[in-house]
């Protein structure tokens, strides 16, 4: 086998999703301990942006500085390199966090026993399933009262239409919390708080049949846990890792990431089963991560907010062949060669240069405003990668430059900042004036912010009460006159030039949808 081929089979790059608080952080942390890639807890920490309940957006972007670093951790685990790319918890980030999962072949969903499915998971689940992404559930936090395990499997496929088979099972929950059933490897696995997991605490337990059982955990407690994996063997499908790595089918494992408990039993199953580095669509074709040329997309890009360091890192996955530092690669977009001097890679809250990286590795590459999110970097062909689409914005307000003098920085700033993905710019088509559309609302405050800073230009925002941006698809030119007949004050232009609908309500793309059936409405630029 060659370098290239071996360096890809050991490959497993992924990201971990929630909903703020349920625990993603401490997973992350866990499995970077098992690694061996920290040695202490909290360390990781740092990469947290914390929660909605901060507004300040200048102290959330120092908190993003400071995350550039664990935005991608490598580490090596049982001969495995796995790459995890983390996402921003903070929801008015969502759409980080949309685009990161573009760049990663499988997900592990950290869902809370008590708050089960909440809004956030839901909203990047179904970005997931957009792509077929595989994944696998964590539920987190077994030492505290919860839902009862049936009832969150079955809010687990109804919220998130996943179909669900449980390789783990907990006995007990809070105070009454024992440990949980490894299914997958049939065997049981006592709880200690606060305790790092020894190999003694895991039995094997083939029969459950075993009096041992009871003696362990009590008759009770024994009882219930055969109970319940009988009917687990008979209501849920058994495992099947080809529908797991088609996205059919969700392992599910129960846990507290903070007690360290649970996550071994997954780490090793995901080690095991989790996809390595996956062929990519480009719109001229296929690409395969085992062909030697190579291929890559750039899927973020962080700005340094520092006024004295304003360079930029543009976060790139490699997807086919070997990326050499010091080497021309040709940046399609701009039709030119680009080399790199300093690539660096990531190994866990370590930045390094690199002189090789290889599909399923990120490497960040520092640039002075050559990237926009999506740009394909290559040895020379044409390839667009598909699949990096813009999300449609919940939040919109028309921009206006509010200084004559500094017109000209202000365009300039403006499109710089849409090309690291900040937010999106519609121009409306009846009155021609700016719209920025973003997740949050906090992005507002850092646009207004960055361009009085870096480019010294002022712009003033109007409320515009607007519900989502679609994208329009439709068969003929003809159709979409007649509709732009009808709609003219709907329509708006996005940065590429493509048509979207501005629905002021839900009710109002209903009746959209219903008046116009001949028109598809899209929530993302890629359908
Ligand atoms: P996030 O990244 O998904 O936002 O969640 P994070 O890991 O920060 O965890 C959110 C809170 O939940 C933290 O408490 C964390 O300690 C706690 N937590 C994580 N896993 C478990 C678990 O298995 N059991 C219990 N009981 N709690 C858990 P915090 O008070 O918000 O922060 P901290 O003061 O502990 O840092």
């Amino acid at each position: 086998m060659s370098t290239l081929q071996q360096e890809i089979n050991k490959r497993r790059t992924f990201g971990i999703i929630s909903h703020p608080d349920a625990g993603k952080t401490t997973l992350t942390e866990k499995l970077l301990l098992f690694g061996g890639a920290i040695q202490t807890a909290g360390a990781v920490k740092s990469n947290k942006i914390k929660k909605s309940a901060t507004s300040d957006f200048m102290e959330i972007e120092k908190q993003r500085g400071i995350s550039v670093a664990t935005s991608v951790m490598g580490f090596e685990y049982k001969d495995k390199k796995i790459n995890i790319l983390d996402t921003p918890g903070h929801k008015d980030f969502a759409e980080d966090t949309y685009r990161t999962l573009t760049a990663v072949d499988s997900a592990i969903v950290v869902i809370d026993v008590a708050k089960g499915v909440e809004e956030q998971t839901e909203k990047l689940v179904k970005v997931c399933r957009m792509r077929e992404t595989p994944i696998i559930v964590f539920i987190n936090k077994l030492d505290r009262e919860g839902k009862d395990g049936f009832d969150l499997l079955d809010e687990i496929e109804q919220k998130l239409g996943l179909t669900v088979c449980p390789l783990s099972w907990p006995i007990g929950m809070g105070q009454r919390f024992q440990g949980v059933y490894n299914i997958y490897e049939q065997s049981l696995v006592l709880f200690r708080a606060h305790g790092k997991q020894t190999e003694e605490e895991v039995m094997k337990f083939t029969d459950l049949d075993d009096p041992e059982l009871d003696a362990i955990v009590g008759e009770a407690a024994a009882e219930e846990l055969r109970e319940e994996v009988t009917m687990i063997d008979e209501v849920y499908p058994k495992f099947d890792q080809d529908a797991y790595l088609n996205g059919d089918l969700s392992p599910v494992f129960f846990g507290s990431a903070i007690n360290n408990f649970g996550v071994k039993e997954m780490l090793d199953c995901f080690v095991e089963i989790a996809p390595t580095p996956l062929p990519r669509s480009t719109e001229e074709r296929q690409v395969d991560p085992f062909e030697d040329k190579f291929s890559g997309f750039v899927f973020k890009i962080h700005a340094n907010m520092d006024p004295k360091h304003r360079d930029r890192i543009a976060f790139l996955r490699v997807c086919s062949g070997t990326f050499e530092r010091n080497t021309n690669y040709l940046h399609v977009r701009q039709k030119r060669k680009l080399k790199f001097s300093n690539p660096t890679t990531f190994m866990a809250s370590r930045k390094e240069v690199v002189d090789a990286a290889y599909p399923g590795d990120v490497v960040g590459l520092y640039d002075s405003g050559n990237f926009k999110i999506g740009d394909s970097l290559t040895s020379g062909e044409t390839l667009n990668f598909q699949g990096i689409p813009s999300f449609s914005p919940e939040q919109f307000r028309y921009v206006d430059n509010a200084d004559p003098m500094k017109q000209k920085q202000m365009q300039k700033g403006l499109l710089q900042l849409m090309d690291e993905g900040v937010a999106q710019l519609f121009t409306r088509y009846s009155n021609n004036r700016k719209i920025i559309g973003t997740v949050g609302a906090l992005q507002f405050d850092v646009i207004q912010y960055r361009l009085k800073e870096e480019y010294g230009a002022t712009v003033r925002y109007e409320p515009l009460n607007m519900h989502k941006a679609c994208w329009l698809s439709y068969e003929t030119e003809a159709i979409f006159k007649d509709f732009m007949s009808r709609r003219k004050n709907d329509l708006a232009k996005d940065k590429d030039g493509h048509w979207v609908f501005l629905a002021q309500s839900e009710w109002m793309l209903k009746m959209a949808r219903e008046n116009h059936p001949e028109m598809q409405f899209h929530f993302t630029s890629e359908f």
